[in-house]
């Protein structure tokens, strides 16, 4: 028999989506349990996204765990598009009203809530293994797993599916009833994290003959840098010299610009892809971040959007635990897929517009160079550009949801 624990809402996953949503949910005194089968130092040093929207920062503001943020976070009021060796600011704060990102590493933002987690007594379980999940359309959904050789029974609720892209979540819901939408690129990005003081004050996007670059950071010391490359390029092809050189030409600036370089950290490739399951629910069964939905990185959202399904799985959650109503969970997905569509038409289109495609033709690639000058020339065009990027307002009226 196995040993069997109740709570109100199982969470498959501590990542982004299952740490805010349990925290949240302890914030308005529901019980949850988050089962990771990784270790809690994998998931703290796993290097992943780095923008934050400002909807994601005043959240962790208001959840109680944006003093180190509000630190060590590097607020940014514009990006810069660079093409044909020339650079052109997005100015944020003067297209949006004020508003702008904050550069602080989803590792961080992990440490940060599980430290709360641990100080508010949360049960988040690590390296538990042969995760299952099982009745979600029953009132009384059911986790199994294994933990130290035992097998164990989380009983509860509902169930979040916050098990990112490779998870066993979605697929576990029956054939037939999730409709796929995606779309693979033909390129991936090799990323460095380098020991080098960022060469700009803020993120450079480059579209260059070569392919794609961006010019990232984590810290006043921390750079991190990317190149467009192929899908399954080889890590182990690229000596550090071979990708700063790639850095060096495709971030090249007529204005005599320097790329500051320094030790290579960390390095590895990741694919590149579109992808969305609707509904993001089944029976008692909620998926939410990247088990549902995957972004191209060009947009940096996929860790924002992760967060804000949760905020609104949460509300949902908090309604049916403090009225009794279904309302809000009933139309979780599609208070959520309107924003998911949004953010990923956004992905796309910066992706198509700053990469060089296989098969792309002179002509294609004249149209992406009037694309980025229009952009950088047309005050309309940069505030569609700088609205999405900074971040929609989040929308969880029920009256778009059929309501
Ligand atoms: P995840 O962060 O994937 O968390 C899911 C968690 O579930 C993980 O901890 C995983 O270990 C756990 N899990 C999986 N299967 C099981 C199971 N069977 N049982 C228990 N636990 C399980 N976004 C950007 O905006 N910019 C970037 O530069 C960027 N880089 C990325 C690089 C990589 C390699 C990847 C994979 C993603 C990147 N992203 C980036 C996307 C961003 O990091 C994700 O959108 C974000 O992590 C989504 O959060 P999540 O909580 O939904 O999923
Ligand atoms: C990052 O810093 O890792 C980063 C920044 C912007 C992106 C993607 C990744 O669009």
């Amino acid at each position: 028999m196995p040993t069997v624990q109740r709570t109100q809402v199982g969470i498959v996953g501590a990542g982004p989506a299952g740490l805010v949503l349990s925290h949240l949910l302890h914030l308005h005194g529901i019980e949850s349990i988050v089962l990771e089968n990784r270790s809690r130092h994998y998931v703290e040093e796993r290097v992943r996204a780095g923008v934050l929207e400002q909807n994601t920062v005043d959240l962790l503001n208001q959840m109680g765990v944006g003093d180190r943020l509000k630190r060590e976070g590097l607020v940014h009021h514009g990006v810069e598009l660079r093409f044909n060796g020339q650079g052109h600011r997005i100015d944020f704060r003067e297209l949006t009203g004020g508003k702008g990102i904050t550069i602080y590493a989803q590792a961080e933002v992990l440490k940060d809530l599980n430290n709360a987690r641990i100080a508010t007594g949360g049960q988040v379980l690590f390296e538990v293994e042969d995760v299952s999940v099982h009745e979600m359309n029953s009132s009384r959904p059911k986790i199994r797993y294994r933990k130290d050789g035992d097998e164990c029974e989380v009983q509860c609720d509902f169930i979040a599916g916050c098990d990112g892209f490779h998870a066993i979540c979605r697929p576990s819901i029956p054939a037939g009833v999730l409709t796929e939408y995606e779309r693979a690129y033909p390129f991936g990005w090799l990323g460095i994290l380098a020991e080098a003081p960022p060469s700009s004050d803020e993120l450079i996007y480059a579209y260059h003959e070569r392919g794609f670059a961006l010019l990232s950071m984590r810290s006043p010391h921390i750079s991190r840098l990317y190149i467009q490359c192929k899908p399954d390029e080889d890590i182990n092809d690229w000596s550090d010299e071979q990708i700063w050189c790639e850095l060096r030409t495709r971030l090249a600036s007529a204005s005599g610009w320097n790329l500051t370089e320094g030790p290579v950290q960390q390095k590895g490739v990741t694919g590149m892809r579109s992808f969305v399951v609707e509904p993001m629910q089944y029976g008692n069964l909620f998926l939410a971040g990247d088990s549902a939905h995957i972004v191209p990185p060009t947009g940096a959202k996929g860790l924002n959007l992760a967060i804000t399904d949760v905020q609104i799985l949460a509300r949902g959650l908090e309604q049916y635990y403090a009225k009794g109503k279904r309302e809000r969970l009933d139309h979780y997905s599609e208070i959520c897929l309107r924003r998911v569509w949004k953010v990923q038409r956004f992905s796309w289109w910066m992706t198509s517009m700053l990469h060089r495609f296989p098969d792309d033709s002179p002509f294609d690639r004249r149209r992406q160079l009037a694309e980025l000058d229009y952009v950088t020339s047309s005050r309309a065009a940069a505030k569609t550009l700088a609205e999405n990027y900074v971040g929609l307002p989040l929308d969880d009226s029920l009256s778009g949801a059929g309501k």
